[in-house]
């Protein structure tokens, strides 16, 4: 009897020590001066007759020593056929550089299923020796990479990169002058695919719907029409099919044509059938629902709608991911904003009983009507790029625990994908103790 009270009670120590603190001293603590320097390479959404595409050096955690400098390169510093294109003297142990480069057009069809450099590397120099590089780089296969780690993580408690109004994109070779419009709408500079390939796992859909146009259904952005759905399909299949990664398919808001359940019943019936053998209907935890579990399904994809009689409905599709608007117009703002989703989902973390919501935290600045009028606040593109590389700071240092869905404009002007990964690997080392393991 006592014996086995006893071995209880070793097991359960065990399992306390092993799921808790356990692994806290040596591995999450302990990381090198090197490991913990985060340095990287954004390209600004901004663009004028002089300058589209300009690249951008962000830094952190560097023990800078005098004589220190960092360089960006085009081609691997590491060999031969590399360029010096700019270099600077970094006086703070972090900070953002503009670097007055243009980086070149990278067509999504140069892009592969596997990780690649994009030509720019940065380099920190000390005495002339090389102490850390980082490239430019893309993400396409960043969960499967962690399968077995990511597995034991639930949806609500993964770090998850997203794209705000994922359709509104415009793929610009070359200069182009907005009109006001495009100056509101376009929210961002990569296709569908190229956005999954750069690392993004969430896409905020918004549908608009036109019965007497050929295409019917469009990814749109409030009023105005962007591209026709079918083209985002058929870019998520290809991703999908050419990958082990899980994405998630919100639609949400219905602009154009959907004054009737008919038309969302039509909507429904037409991703149900694009996407035959890639969705994965609605499971009884939802949000609750390990990766694991996704991936022993075989199928990735998640669709939600954001139309509560759809989904009591159908199976198909999974409750709207809720998007969590500030609706802000000052960089103060947003950061209160964002401060109270993410206290409010510690806090709703350490009830194991709640069952999960699948939320995003929307992380772009707000226009008002007048502003867009008057042009006030001088377009989405300069809106995103006064706040992208203070959202990668937040989202870095003191949301990176609560983090769940998170949602940008012009996603290749923040670190946020790379910040995701970072902060995923770091909850599954299980040093973190915001997870939810029941
Ligand atoms: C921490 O890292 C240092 C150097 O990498 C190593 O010598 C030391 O044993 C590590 N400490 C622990 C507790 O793992
Ligand atoms: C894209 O691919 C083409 C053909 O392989 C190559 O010539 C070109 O340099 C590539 N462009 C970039 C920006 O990588």
């Amino acid at each position: 009897m006592c014996l086995r009270i006893m071995k209880s009670f070793i097991i359960w120590l065990f399992i306390h020590v092993y799921f808790s603190s356990g692994r806290t001293i040596e591995s999450c603590h302990n990381e090198s001066e090197i490991d913990k320097i985060e340095m990287g390479i954004v390209i600004s959404p901004l663009m004028s007759t002089e300058m589209i595409r300009e690249i951008g050096i962000y830094w952190k955690n560097i023990n800078i020593q005098t004589g220190d400098v960092i360089k960006l390169f085009k081609g691997d510093p590491s060999t031969k056929n590399k360029q010096e294109i700019f270099q600077f003297m970094p006086v703070k142990a972090r900070g953002f550089q503009k670097t007055g480069i243009s980086a070149d057009f990278v067509p999504t069809s140069n892009l592969t299923y596997h990780e690649q450099c994009l030509q720019y590397y940065v380099s920190w120099i000390t005495n002339d020796a090389i102490k850390k590089t980082t490239c430019l780089s893309t993400h396409p296969n960043w969960m499967g990479q962690r399968k077995t780690n990511l597995g034991q993580l639930k949806m609500k408690d993964i770090f998850i990169p997203g794209t705000h109004d994922s359709a509104a994109y415009s793929k610009l070779l070359n200069f182009k002058s907005e009109m006001l419009v495009d100056k509101y709408t376009i929210t961002q500079d990569e296709d569908i695919l190229a956005q999954l390939i750069y690392g993004t796992r969430y896409l905020d859909i918004r549908v608009g719907r036109y019965p007497n146009n050929k295409m019917i259904f469009w990814g749109n952005h409030g009023l105005i029409r962007i591209v026709p759905l079918q083209n985002v399909i058929d870019d998520v299949k290809l991703f999908l099919g050419n990958t082990d990664e899980i994405v998630i398919f919100d639609v949400q808001e219905f602009p154009v044509g959907f004054k009737s359940i008919a038309a969302h019943n039509e909507l429904l019936n037409y991703l149900e059938r694009e996407f035959h053998g890639y969705y994965l209907e609605r499971p009884i935890n939802v949000w609750r629902t390990t990766l694991e579990d996704i991936w022993s399904t075989g199928k990735r994809l998640i669709i939600s709608y954001d139309y509560a009689s759809i989904v009591s409905s159908s199976l198909s599709v999974w409750p709207q991911v809720e998007q969590q608007w500030g609706n802000v117009r000052t960089l103060d703002d947003l950061y209160t904003h964002l401060n109270g989703i993410e206290t409010k989902a510690g806090e709703e973390n350490s009830y194991t009983s709640r069952l999960g919501k699948p939320r995003a935290a929307m992380a772009q600045l707000t226009p008002t009507t007048f502003d867009v009028i008057f042009n006030r606040l001088g377009g989405l593109r300069l809106m995103a790029e006064n706040v992208d590389m203070h959202i990668t700071e937040w989202y870095s240092e003191v949301w990176q625990h609560t983090a769940n869905v998170v949602a940008v404009d012009f996603i290749k002007a923040t670190g946020i994908i790379e910040t995701a990964i970072k902060w995923n690997d770091k909850r599954i080392s299980g040093c973190y103790t915001n997870l939810d393991y029941s």
